[in-house]
């Protein structure tokens, strides 16, 4: 199964793929967390997209689809993936559909901006897994900790209010487009859309995307 997250930051994509993850065994492939993981260990791509990250902007299509792609050809997406931040602009829609990587259901996650900008506050994140926390929503076991290996909780760097509000204006600008776009491609029967309000809790949303899916 090939899934798109799609959704304005904080809509809860992150949370829900690790949901879907374990439940239909499938990787989660969050541009945002490769990108991360880049800014740690110094490569050339961390260092220029650090810059672009922290302003809330997005880094350029070309490397992001070259990304993806390598990504997507490796072993443990035989089976499917969960695609958590890609594509975002039309342009990455349409080179993945160029390369022929055909998609089985994009999920649309809607969540009101003011809903958003009062959770990122609250958001935690474990950088080495990508496991993502809220301390009222979601808290982890120990306050502070993530669940799995006891390591330190962090802020994102691009979750103060000012990156949070950028961020968001840029969702409407340049990836909100892509709801009529797979929304026109579910009509001619080339995928599955679904529209999940995401203001409702963790599990509920969860056990949506289960009878959904399942
Ligand atoms: P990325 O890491 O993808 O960030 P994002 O899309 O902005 O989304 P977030 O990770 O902020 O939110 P989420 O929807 O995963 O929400 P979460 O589950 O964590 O990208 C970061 C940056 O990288 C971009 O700004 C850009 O610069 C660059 N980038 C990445 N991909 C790119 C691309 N393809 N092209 C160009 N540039 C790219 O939840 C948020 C919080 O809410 C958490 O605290 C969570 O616990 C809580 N929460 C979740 N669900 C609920 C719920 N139902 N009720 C209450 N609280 C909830
Ligand atoms: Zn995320």
């Amino acid at each position: 199964m090939r899934i798109i997250l799609l959704g304005a930051p904080g809509a809860g994509k992150g949370t829900q793929a690790q949901f879907l993850m374990k439940t239909f065994g499938i990787p989660q492939i969050s541009t945002g967390d490769m990108l991360r993981a880049a800014i740690k260990a110094g490569t050339p791509l961390g260092q220029q997209a650090k810059q672009v990250m922290d302003a809330g902007k997005l880094v350029s299509d070309d490397i992001m689809i070259g990304l993806v792609k390598e990504r997507v050809a490796e072993p443990d997406c035989q089976n499917g993936f969960l695609l958590d931040g890609f594509p975002r602009t039309i342009p990455q829609a349409d080179a993945m559909h160029e390369a022929g990587i055909s998609i089985d259901c994009v999920l649309e996650f809607a969540v009101p901006d003011e809903v958003i900008v009062k959770r990122m506050a609250g958001r935690r994140v474990h950088p080495g897994s990508g496991r993502v926390y809220h301390i009222d929503h979601n808290p982890p076991a120990t306050e502070g900790k993530d669940d799995e290996t006891g390591e330190d909780l962090v802020i994102r760097d691009d979750d103060k209010e000012a990156t949070v509000r950028k961020r968001l204006s840029i969702y409407h600008e340049q990836t909100e487009p892509l709801v009529a776009y797979y929304r026109k491609l579910a009509e001619q029967g080339k995928t599955a859309f679904h529209r999940i309000d995401g203001t409702r809790d963790v599990e509920t949303i969860s056990s949506e995307l289960g009878k959904l899916l399942g």
